[in-house]
């Protein structure tokens, strides 16, 4: 048994498509998606129908119910884009599933809105009361939002980012999660993308909110809004 799980398209395409020709080559027997399809690049139309398409299971990000409730003014380009349809789709989200994977239970969700930024350096403190839920406790949770992939373990059990497939900050290549069991395994998967690529769309949008800082963040992984 191998899944994938995967986070942070923010509308890349060529990011996604890499992510594609990659999840082709690993026939994973599951793909989950934990959120933020939209928001940020030019091609929030596809990778929003690439979620819908290629993931089983989907748990909703930060910028999806943000550009799906239509809360921020700002974010015109990205409704006019989307349409209504697609709105609606975003705003339905879950905000959390729950996964059993060789034994071990774990959380899933994207971070925002459910609890504060999360990073990578983020202490034991601040990480551990996510394992313990009036659903019970868990083994180990799984999260997006930060967009820099991790493994880590913690005196309550694994935490893992899935990193970001089209806005990575760190190291400017795609990632994602994949897990496999007999004996469980957790792996994070790095993928170079066409880059000149995402920069050529996302100078194609002419409208695209806050474009420059866009463009500077998957040349350089480098948070820039
Ligand atoms: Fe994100």
């Amino acid at each position: 048994m191998r899944i994938v799980l995967l986070a942070d398209l923010h509308g890349n395409r060529p990011a996604t498509e890499a992510a594609e020709a990659a999840l082709a080559a690993l026939a994973p027997d599951d793909v989950w998606f934990l959120g933020d399809a939209v928001g940020k690049g030019p091609s929030n139309d596809f990778c929003c129908d690439w979620v819908r398409a290629r993931c089983r299971h989907w748990v909703g990000g930060n910028w999806d119910y943000g550009v799906g409730g239509r809360q921020f003014p700002a974010d015109g380009f990205y409704w006019r884009q989307l349409g209504e349809e697609r709105l609606a789709w975003l705003r339905s989200l879950p905000r959390e599933a729950e996964l059993t994977f060789a034994g071990v239970r774990f959380r899933l969700l994207h971070g925002r809105p459910v609890t504060e930024l999360l990073r990578v350096q983020s202490p034991a403190d601040a990480l551990e009361p996510l394992f313990r839920t009036e659903r019970g406790d868990f083994g180990g949770v799984i999260f997006a939002d930060s967009h820099r992939p991790f493994v880590r373990t913690l005196a309550t059990g694994y935490i893992l980012n899935t990193g970001s497939i089209g806005n990575s900050m760190g190291v400017p290549r795609a990632h994602f999660l994949l897990m496999e069991d007999q004996p469980l395994r957790m792996t994070v998967v790095s993928l170079p993308y066409d880059r000149e690529a995402a920069v050529a769309d996302a100078l194609q949008a002419k409208d695209l909110p806050k474009r420059e800082a866009y463009i500077h963040e998957i040349q350089t992984g480098i948070y820039s809004r």
